[in-house]
This record gives structure tokens, C-alpha cells and sequence, in this order.
């Protein structure tokens, strides 16, 4: 067994998966929104006894290691290494300190640095930072919760990372500090940002009191991309799947304050507008969208591009509505009631009628037509009749015109080119699903026993290679190049027939024999036909002995 092979065997595949994607139980496997594409349809299946974790979409995945490297953006040698940490095995090389700098080491400096923020927040020193996080209603609970740090010794924290073996190279590379005695956060109030699984990826800090700017982040890097990170996440994954809806906020405040007051299914987008990215991370836990983004200038700008987001992603969109110009930090400090704001969220459509009536003037002719129209832009791209039709009366009812009317608008209102986006399963190739029937069933000795293999006669055929090295891996004259591919097919073609019985599965495979041998007969024709001089005596006995070999294998 390679060393790989032994650490996948000891990790549960369907465990670490259910780390990352919620899985229903199909069959003897589990099925689910795949992590890789955005999709509506499930294509993504994990199967524990073959311990591989497949996206049929997007053609990814494979076993632990594959999968963990994919779905992290890591290399294969460091998902080995991070698995091969929860499997209990020591690798003999140490890929860190070969390669250099690397994502691995990032996770592990951007874990100490969150505890070594964290544990200065609370240094008699900085007593007077602690004091600022309670004065903003912070409590205990959510500070150890959130981990919320402070950073007050830049010198102290880079000893640190270099005592854990880190080249003075790596940490700058890091992205926290701007140089060895200059930690890019200093005296901020730290809030670690973690990905899906609660990994730190990242940082912002925020100035104690009033300063420019605000907040600090962190560079983007391979792990850290804002338009997919969503603060919080993490730790609201539970409350969201449990309460069946999210609540989206712009800042790390408004998250932080919502989950102490109990609202623990929200996560935070800083300062950004919700991507793709963000709603197909949350397409995996719920359908339910509460977005509640200041309702300032750049808020209202950010809910209309959420929005615009949104569209056709079959999700169920509401828009919370913060009065008086605060955010849901202030609004929950100033003692308000957030579960009445939520209980009182607005459609998409209500929403650019609020915000229109705060932009134009809606008596007239002008104010409506644009108001009216731009709510159509939105409506026209709805794919639900019910909504739209909901949506035509409320407009005519709140711009006081006719529902015929807005019909006609509707019509008029040009719509968007559609994206396109990869959903549901792909179609195999031939030659892949013949393999899959073979691997799957037992079948080899079946199909070679109809075909004359030799590599001659493949030739040319697309997918030759891995024909050909799974047919040598199986006459045990190699070992398997690809486990991870022929297991995947396995997978596809075992789930297509599930409820089949094995009489029909052999004939079906009956049948993929059959269209296997005329491929390679025409393609043998034609191999003659461009190799021979087509008018002498051997072109024409090779071309009868090959139209006899056609009709006893009666494929003319
Ligand atoms: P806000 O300016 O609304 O701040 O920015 P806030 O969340 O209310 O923060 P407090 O209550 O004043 O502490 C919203 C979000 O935009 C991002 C941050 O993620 C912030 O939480 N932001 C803001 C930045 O990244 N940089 C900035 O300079 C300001
Ligand atoms: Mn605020």
C-alpha cells in the first residue's frame, strides 16, 4: 500500500465531506450540492465504501486527498500532510520545509497569531483596549467566542511564528506584517476571519475608537478572497441548516452583536456586496436569504447589486430594514427589537419601491417610469409565474397605475443575456462509461473476451491511454494509473443503475460491447484503407478477412 492509499484509509471520507457540504442519503451512497460549481441539482455523491467524494458537474473530487486538496485550493502533498496528521501517520518527509513557503504554513501562522492576539487582549497593558471591546457591548462569551484580539506587540508575535520554525521569508509572506517589527494590525482590535471549516484565514482590525481607515484587512491570498469568505460562517453553519435562513449583514460588529443576541444565523460579508461566490456557499445550507445591509447610500448600493446577485438562483430573498439610519449593531444597542424587524422584512420588489421613493418622486410621471422600470428589470428575470405575478400587483397598487399597464412595461423592459451554468450530470464519453461497466461489474474479462486487444487496434481511439492502462491493470500487468478516475465512473455508473437488476445491467453492457465493436471495426477499416494501397491483392484479402471478421462478430 503507497503511503497515500494508508492515510485514506484511515480517514472516513463521508465525515470529512460532511465537514464542508450537507449530504442526503441515496442508495448505499449520499448525494449533495456539489461544492465545485453552482448548481440547483445535485451532482455531487460521496460513497463511503469506495471512500470517494465525486462532483459529476465539474468532474472533481476523488478520494480524501483529492478531495480535501480541491475543496481547500491546496496542493495534493498538503492535503496528504493534513490528513495524514488526523490519520495518526508520520510522514517521513517534511514538505514544508522542502518546498519553502507554502499554504499549510499559512493556516498554521494565521492559528497562532489568532491566539496570540486573542491572549493579548487580555495583558494588564492593553487593559484599556479590553475595555473599549466591553464598551461596545461586547461580553465575554463572544469575545473568547469570536476570539477577538488585539494586537500590541508586533515583535513579540514574529519571535513567536520563528520559534515555530517559520523563515523570517514565510511570515512576511503571510500578509500580517509589513515588516519584521511591523505588524500590519498593530494596535487594532483583531477579529479573526475563519473559511467554511473554521480555519483563520485572515484578519481585520479594527482602530480603537476613531481613526483612518476604519478597518484593516488582510491581502488576498489563495485562501483569503473576500468575495468568498463570510465572517461568522463557521460558526452560524448549525443555526443556519437548524432555522432554515441566514441573515446576511455588512460589517464584523453587526455579525458579532447579532449572534450575542442570539441571532446566531448570521454571517457578515465586510463591506462588500453578497458574490456568487457567498450564495453558493450558502445555497448549501438553506434557500432562505435575509439581507440586511446598512441602509446608507453605499448600503442600499450594495443591497441592489445583492440583489441583482440573486436573481434565478432559486433562492427566497428578503430584505431587513433597519429604520433611522442605523446599522443592526446600533440598532440592537439602542435596545431595538430585531425579531419584529424580521418578522417585518420586505420583498425585492417592496425594496426598490422604498428605495425609489427616497430617490425620485413618485407622483410623478417621470419617478414612476424610472422606479417602475427598474423594479422590472428584476422581475423580468424571475422565473416563478406566482412571483410575478405578486409582484405586478404590488407595483401597480404601490405606483398607483393599472396592472395592465405594468404587464405592457414588463414586455417592454428588455432582458438580460441569461448566464450559463453548468448543472446536473455530464454525459460520459463512450470508451470512460464501457471502463465504468467493467470496473463496476466484474466485466473485464467479458469485454476483452469479444474484443482482439492489442494496442494496434486501439490506436487513435480517444481515451486509448486509459483503456489501455486500466485493461493492463486489470490483467495485473500494472498497477492502476488513475484510482481516483476509475473509481469516480464506478460511482456514475453504479448510481445510474441503482434500482437495475443485473440481467439488465448485462445487457445494457451487451450492448456497449456491441457499439465498442463496430468503433473499432470502422476504425480498423479505415486504418486499412489509409495504410495499403487499396488496389493490391493484400489490401484486398486484409479487407476480406476483415469484412468476415464483421459479420461472425455480426456487427455488418
Ligand atoms: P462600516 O463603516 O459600516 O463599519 O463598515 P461598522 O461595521 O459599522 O463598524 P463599527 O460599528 O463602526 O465598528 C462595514 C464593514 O465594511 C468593512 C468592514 O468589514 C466593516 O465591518 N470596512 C469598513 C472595511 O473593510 N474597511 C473600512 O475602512 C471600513
Ligand atoms: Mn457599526
Amino acid at each position: 500500500m503507497s503511503i497515500s492509499q494508508e492515510i485514506e484509509a484511515k480517514i472516513n471520507i463521508l465525515e470529512l465531506v460532511q465537514r464542508y457540504v450537507p449530504l442526503k442519503k441515496s442508495g448505499a451512497n449520499y448525494k449533495g450540492l456539489s461544492p465545485f460549481v453552482q448548481e440547483k441539482t445535485p451532482s455531487f455523491m460521496v460513497s463511503p465504501a469506495k471512500n470517494i467524494a465525486y462532483c459529476f458537474s465539474s468532474r472533481k473530487g476523488g478520494g480524501p486527498i483529492k478531495f480535501l486538496a480541491e475543496i481547500e485550493k491546496i496542493e495534493y502533498r498538503e492535503a496528504m500532510q493534513l490528513l495524514a496528521k488526523e490519520a495518526g501517520i508520520e510522514l517521513k518527509t517534511d514538505f514544508h520545509k522542502e518546498r519553502g513557503s507554502n499554504q499549510t504554513d499559512i493556516f498554521e501562522a494565521y492559528k497562532i497569531a489568532a491566539n496570540w492576539y486573542h491572549e493579548e487582549l487580555y495583558k494588564s497593558e492593553n487593559s484599556e483596549k479590553l475595555a473599549y471591546a466591553q464598551r461596545r457591548g461586547l461580553t465575554e462569551a463572544t469575545l473568547q467566542n469570536f476570539q477577538i484580539g488585539y494586537s500590541g506587540d508586533s515583535r513579540g508575535l514574529f519571535a513567536l511564528l520563528k520559534s515555530h520554525g517559520m523563515s523570517e521569508k514565510d511570515i512576511l509572506e503571510s500578509g500580517i506584517f509589513v515588516s519584521p517589527n511591523r505588524d500590519k494590525f498593530f494596535g487594532r482590535l483583531i477579529f479573526p476571519i475563519a473559511n467554511f471549516t473554521g480555519h483563520t484565514v485572515g484578519f481585520t482590525g479594527r482602530i480603537i475608537d476613531a481613526g483612518d481607515p476604519k478597518y484593516l484587512n488582510s491581502p488576498a491570498s489563495r485562501i483569503f478572497n473576500k468575495s468568498e469568505i463570510l465572517y461568522g460562517l463557521h460558526l452560524a453553519k448549525a443555526s443556519i441548516m437548524k432555522l432554515g435562513y441566514v441573515i446576511v449583514v455588512e460589517g464584523q460588529m453587526d455579525t458579532v452583536k447579532l449572534h450575542q443576541a442570539g441571532f446566531t444565523n448570521t454571517v457578515g460579508i465586510s463591506g462588500t456586496a453578497l458574490t456568487k461566490e457567498h450564495i453558493a456557499l450558502l445555497r448549501r445550507l438553506t434557500t432562505k436569504i435575509f439581507l440586511c445591509l446598512d441602509m446608507d447610500k453605499a448600503g442600499v448600493n450594495a443591497t441592489f447589486s445583492s440583489l441583482d446577485s440573486l436573481l434565478n438562483e432559486e433562492v427566497d430573498c428578503k430584505v431587513i430594514q433597519v429604520e433611522g439610519g442605523k446599522d443592526p449593531d446600533e440598532f440592537i444597542e439602542s435596545g431595538g427589537n430585531f425579531t419584529k424587524l424580521i418578522e417585518e422584512a420586505i420583498s425585492p420588489v417592496q425594496f426598490f419601491i422604498n428605495a425609489g421613493k427616497s430617490r425620485y418622486d413618485l407622483d410623478s410621471v417621470v419617478g414612476k417610469t424610472h422606479v417602475l422600470r427598474e423594479a422590472l428589470k428584476y422581475v423580468r428575470r424571475m422565473t416563478n409565474r406566482i412571483e410575478i405575478d405578486m409582484s405586478i400587483k404590488y407595483l401597480a397598487r404601490s405606483l398607483d397605475i393599472s396592472e395592465n399597464v405594468v404587464y405592457e412595461e414588463l414586455k417592454w423592459v428588455k432582458a438580460p443575456p441569461k448566464k450559463d451554468e453548468p448543472t446536473g450530470m455530464m454525459s460520459l464519453d463512450f470508451w470512460h462509461t464501457l471502463i465504468g461497466y467493467c470496473s463496476a461489474y466484474q466485466l473485464y474479462d467479458l469485454f476483452l473476451a469479444s474484443i482482439d486487444y492489442t494496442d494496434e487496434h486501439f490506436e487513435g481511439i480517444p481515451s486509448f491511454d486509459f483503456i489501455r492502462s486500466e485493461i493492463l491493470a486489470h490483467l495485473g500487468q500494472s498497477e492502476s494509473t488513475d484510482i481516483d478516475s476509475i473509481k469516480a465512473l464506478e460511482l456514475q455508473v453504479e448510481a445510474e443503475n441503482e434500482w437495475t437488476q443485473r440481467d439488465t445491467i448485462l445487457l445494457k453492457f451487451s450492448e456497449l460491447v456491441k457499439r465498442a465493436q463496430k468503433l473499432m471495426y470502422e476504425h480498423e477499416k479505415q486504418a486499412l484503407a489509409s495504410s495499403m494501397d487499396q488496389n493490391s491483392i493484400e489490401y484486398m484479402q486484409a479487407h476480406l478477412s476483415l469484412i468476415s471478421k464483421g459479420k461472425k462478430l455480426g456487427i455488418i
